[in-house]
């Protein structure tokens, strides 16, 4: 291990000769200075040092001087001073100005040596606490990296698992093919042109996408039942809501989506299912994908009559505004042009639209 230097500072040669030769005795390296502006040199200079040891009476800058100049200049540096009895309130005085300790003369070598070994002790430490923290940042740094990353990982994960879930449920359902990814490409582009945040459009798509996950637990015979259901048919489908939710509010990634999904037959004026929630009560995600579902729905083929178009459509979704529907949503719907859902109904029917990516 290198030695530890030390810069001793006095302007009587006799005592740096006598400083140096017991810091020497104990293993330290020194280098003399017979004034401030000696000692400053030094330091200015690049030689490397640990410590100053400083006599605070000098003829040229005196070791106050010296230890303003070097906290300004090395502010890690320790000082020690060396004083005179006579000199004690100055030695205070430069303790309140950073220096470390202080040596009253005459000293013997055990008092030299342990006022510098504490100073040089507390500077390693210190050092060493510096490192440590540079080191923690950097490795924090580096470990939020690699989270985002995981993170970036696991969603897109999510997104697959997402579609692989959407996916049976079309095939379970037959009626409903492509029904769950129109309607999200139809629900994200209403939550664009509303100005929405990217993070929030997320969420919606996913509640979106997964609706009516909850009719994987409606029975067959109910789901793909050819004529009209009854009344506990209808009372049992019509738990699909709630069913879907309790799947998915237990999953950290899908615990907003799953209230949209628990919320998305409700309707503006109260008269949903399954809480009856009104209004604002209505997550807006719901409050979106009702236009959409209402939309997709109209311009699907079903059992019981053929599709109708987008415009007609529009007009009945204009005319359920305030009852079925958001008005303000539906104002922002109706300014938006008839040939956007008839693109995107053609890209998701020919599959280029997977699960949307914003
Ligand atoms: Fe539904």
């Amino acid at each position: 291990m290198a030695l530890e230097r030390i810069l001793v500072v006095d302007d009587e040669e006799t005592i740096r000769e006598i400083i140096c030769s017991q810091l020497s005795s104990a293993q330290f390296q020194t280098r003399q200075a017979c004034s401030g502006v000696d000692a400053l040199a030094l330091l200015d200079s690049g030689e490397e040092f640990d410590l100053v040891l400083s006599d605070l009476m000098m003829a040229e800058m005196d070791g106050i001087a010296l230890l303003e100049r070097t906290k300004e200049r090395f502010p890690s540096m320790p000082v020690v001073m060396v004083t005179a009895v006579h000199d004690i309130q100055v030695a205070l005085q430069a303790i309140r100005n950073g220096a470390y300790d202080y040596l009253l003369k005459p000293f013997e070598r055990e008092q030299l040596l342990a006022p510098v070994r504490r100073a040089l002790e507390t500077r390693r430490l210190k050092r060493e606490n510096d490192a440590y923290r540079t080191n923690l940042e950097a490795l924090v740094a580096a470990r939020t990296q690699q989270w985002k990353g995981a993170l970036a990982d696991l969603e897109r994960s999510y997104d697959l698992t997402l579609e692989a879930l959407g996916g049976a449920l079309d095939l379970k359902d037959a009626e409903t093919q492509h029904h769950t990814r129109r309607v999200t490409a139809y629900t994200i582009a209403i939550a664009r042109k509303m100005g929405l945040q990217k993070e929030e459009i997320s969420v919606i798509a996913r509640g979106a996408f997964l609706h009516d996950i909850g009719k994987m637990a409606i029975p067959d015979s109910i789901l793909n039942k050819p004529g009209k259901l009854n009344e506990d048919e209808v009372a049992k489908m019509k738990e699909h809501s709630w069913l879907g939710y309790n799947i998915l509010r237990k999953i950290p990634f899908l615990a907003h989506p799953a209230e949209i999904v628990y919320a998305h037959q409700e309707r503006y004026d109260g008269t949903g299912y399954p809480r009856g929630l009104k209004g604002d009560e209505i997550p807006l995600g719901a409050r979106i994908f009702s236009i959409a579902d209402t939309l997709d729905a109209i311009t699907s083929d079903r059992a019981y009559r053929p599709a109708q178009s987008f415009k007609a459509a529009r007009k009945e979704i204009e005319e359920w505004s305030g009852r079925q529907f958001d008005p303000e949503i539906v104002r922002i719907f109706l300014e938006m042009p008839v040939n956007i859902w008839e693109d995107l109904r053609r890209d998701v029917d020919a599959q280029i639209v997977g699960f949307p990516q914003h």
